[in-house]
């Protein structure tokens, strides 16, 4: 029996790198995909090579052209024979910089057209575009694999597509719009492609991060620690808000833990269609368990508008 072959986007890095690495743990062959980090790559391919024993390719390819995630997917399968999971990870945050590389975050109203055009073109073409023909040319390969092995007069094995999309789909940040339109997008990729698969033992479903430690988070915040006169990086953040009791696990995910589910979400052959979260209890509506605060908060602003 041939090891299952997995295709992960962005495994150069944070989410991706760890989920690489517990496929490679599990026993699975992996198209290890980057776009500019070719030495991270090939590093990461390396040690799974040397710690499982199992294939690794390394593929580079810059998602967010039209013609890339067909090739990837074309690539990966015509190097290994097969495709077994597809997981699209790659994806950017909603975040430009200006002349003098300061990052600049404008409310929805606020946001001047040429900006926003530019943001929507960066963000959308990668996250949700790049994203959708990777899905899409990864389904035709595992569909005409399954018909292969009906004809052969087999049961094709179950086969998966896991999207990596987030929670900012629905988590409302007037600053992030554009992020969080590539995400919900992609939710209805995964309710369309799953009717299409599960009649060949294909599923498709959506694993909706909350905040995780990665370079995505580990950029700066623009809030400033006032002990320090360093600015928080977003991850210490949300990490302190998470402390404070927005979330019952009072801590932000580690990318072993959304690798961990990742590879769950692509083995449970009954499941298909859903977008599910892995966030710490982030999306639940918390706003009773921290009344007091908001309580607080209330008193605070009353006495102030009163002086
Ligand atoms: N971290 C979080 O809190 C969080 C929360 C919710 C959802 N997510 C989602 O999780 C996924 C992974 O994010 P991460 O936190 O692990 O971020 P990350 O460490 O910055 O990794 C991003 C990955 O995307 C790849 N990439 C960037 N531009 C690309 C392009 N033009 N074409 C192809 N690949 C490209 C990068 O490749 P190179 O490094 O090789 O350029 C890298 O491997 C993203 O889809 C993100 O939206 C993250």
């Amino acid at each position: 029996m041939p090891r299952p072959v997995c295709l992960v986007s962005g495994s150069s890095s944070g989410i991706g790198a760890a989920i690489v690495a517990e496929f490679a743990a599990q026993g699975c062959d992996i198209a290890l995909h980057y776009n500019s980090g070719r030495e991270r790559a090939e590093a990461i391919a390396d040690q799974l090579r040397r710690q499982h024993g199992v294939e690794v390719r390394t593929i580079d390819a810059d998602l967010s052209q039209t013609e890339a995630p067909f090739a990837l997917v074309d690539r990966t399968f015509a190097h290994f024979g097969r495709l077994d999971v597809a997981i699209s990870n790659s994806g950017v945050s909603n975040l430009l910089r200006d002349e003098q590389g300061k990052v600049v975050r404008y409310r929805f109203h606020e946001t001047p057209i040429d900006h926003l055009d530019r943001e929507l073109e960066r963000v959308l073409s990668l996250n949700l575009v790049g994203a959708y023909r990777l899905a899409q040319r990864s389904l035709k390969h595992m569909l005409d694999q399954a018909q292969a092995e009906l004809k052969a007069g087999g049961t094709p094995p179950h086969r998966s597509i896991l999207f990596i999309s987030s929670i900012s789909d629905l988590a409302p940040d007037s600053t992030r719009i554009p992020y969080g339109v590539s995400k919900a997008g992609l939710n209805h990729v995964v309710l369309g492609a799953a009717f299409e698969g599960g009649p060949y033992n294909i599923t498709v479903n959506a694993l909706r991060p909350g905040v995780v430690d990665t370079p995505i988070t580990t950029r700066p915040s623009g809030i400033t620690n006032e002990e320090t006169g360093e600015q928080y990086t977003v991850a210490e953040i949300y990490d302190l808000m998470a402390l404070g009791g927005s979330q019952p696990i009072q801590r932000i995910g580690r990318p072993e833990e959304i690798a961990a589910a990742a590879y769950a979400f692509t083995h449970l052959p009954y499941m298909t269609g859903q977008l599910i979260a892995v966030d710490g209890g982030f999306t639940l509506v918390s706003g009773f368990p921290n009344r007091d605060l908001f309580f607080q908060e209330g008193l605070r602003r009353r006495r102030a508008g009163r002086a």
